[in-house]
C-alpha cells in the first residue's frame, strides 16, 4: 500500500466484498445473511447479461431481494451491454455502487457514469486484464471506484492473472499523485495466497467468491482476506 494510505491502521481501509456468484441462489437470501455475520463489508453482486459475456445470472430484481436480507452495500457489478439502460433500475433496487465495463460503454462511458450518480448511486468503470487504464484515464475524475478484473469475466473460481498488478500499482500511483485515496476493486481468483500481494500493489476492495464459499469457517476466511 503506498503514502496516501499512510497513517490509517491498514486493515481499516481494506473492505472485503464477497461475490454472490458462488452462493447457492436458492438459498440467496440466507447467504447474504452469513456474509454479513461473517464481517464482510460490502456485497458484490455479478450481473451478467449473457450478451457481453456468455452466461446469464440475474438481474435487478435479485439486487431488490438481497437488499431486504441486509443492511451491507450492494455492489452491482454490471456485466451487461447497454448498461446505461440498467442503471436506474439497480439504483432503485438499492444498488450503492454500480461498475459498469469500458468494454460495454463505447464513446457513451462518461455519460453512463454521470447517470449512476445522478440516480444517487456510487459509480466505477471495470477494466478487464487485456484492457490498458490509458482506456479510462479520462474518466476517473467521474469514478468513486476502479474496478480491475484479475480474471475474464463471466466465471468465479477462475485462476488469478498476476498480469494485472502492473495495472493496480500504476491506478494507485495514478490516485497518490492527485492526493485523493479513491477505492481500488479488485475481482476474480483472490485466495489467501495472493491477497496480500494485490493489497501490496494498491488494491483496498477485495472480491472473492470461491475462496469464501467454499470456506469452512467463512468468518476466519473473511478476517484473513482483511488481515494477512
Ligand atoms: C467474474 C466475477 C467475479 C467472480 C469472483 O466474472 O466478476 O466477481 O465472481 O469470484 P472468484 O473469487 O471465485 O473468482
Ligand atoms: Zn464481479
Amino acid at each position: 500500500m503506498t503514502d496516501f494510505f499512510e497513517g490509517e491502521k491498514m486493515e481499516n481501509l481494506i473492505k472485503i466484498a464477497p461475490s454472490v456468484l458462488s452462493a447457492d441462489f436458492a438459498e440467496m437470501g440466507a447467504a447474504v445473511e452469513k456474509l454479513e455475520s461473517c464481517g464482510a463489508d460490502m456485497i458484490h453482486c455479478d450481473v451478467m447479461d449473457g450478451t457481453f459475456v456468455p452466461k446469464i445470472t440475474f438481474g435487478c430484481d435479485m439486487i431488490a431481494a438481497i437488499r431486504r436480507h441486509t443492511s451491507l452495500p450492494l455492489d452491482a457489478h454490471l456485466m451487461v451491454v447497454n448498461p446505461q439502460n440498467q442503471v436506474r433500475f439497480f439504483a432503485e433496487a438499492g444498488a450503492s455502487l454500480i461498475t459498469v465495463h469500458r468494454e460495454a460503454c463505447g464513446d457513451d462511458l462518461k455519460n453512463v457514469l454521470r447517470l449512476i450518480k445522478n440516480c444517487g448511486a456510487r459509480g466505477g468503470v471495470v477494466v478487464n486484464p487485456n484492457t490498458s487504464l490509458r482506456e479510462v484515464y479520462d474518466c476517473l475524475d467521474l469514478c468513486d471506484v476502479l474496478l480491475i478484473m484479475s480474471v475474464y469475466p463471466g466465471l468465479g473460481g477462475q485462476r488469478f492473472i498476476d498480469g494485472v498488478l502492473p495495472k493496480v500499482e500504476e491506478a494507485r500511483r495514478i490516485f497518490d499523485a492527485q492526493g485523493i485515496a479513491k477505492d481500488i476493486e479488485i475481482d476474480g481468483g483472490i485466495t489467501e495466497e495472493n491477497v496480500r500481494r494485490v493489497k501490496e500493489a494498491g488494491a483496498n476492495v477485495i472480491v472473492t467468491g470461491n475462496t469464501v464459499f467454499k470456506s469452512d469457517d467463512m468468518a476466519k476466511t473473511i478476517h484473513d482476506l482483511r488481515t494477512l
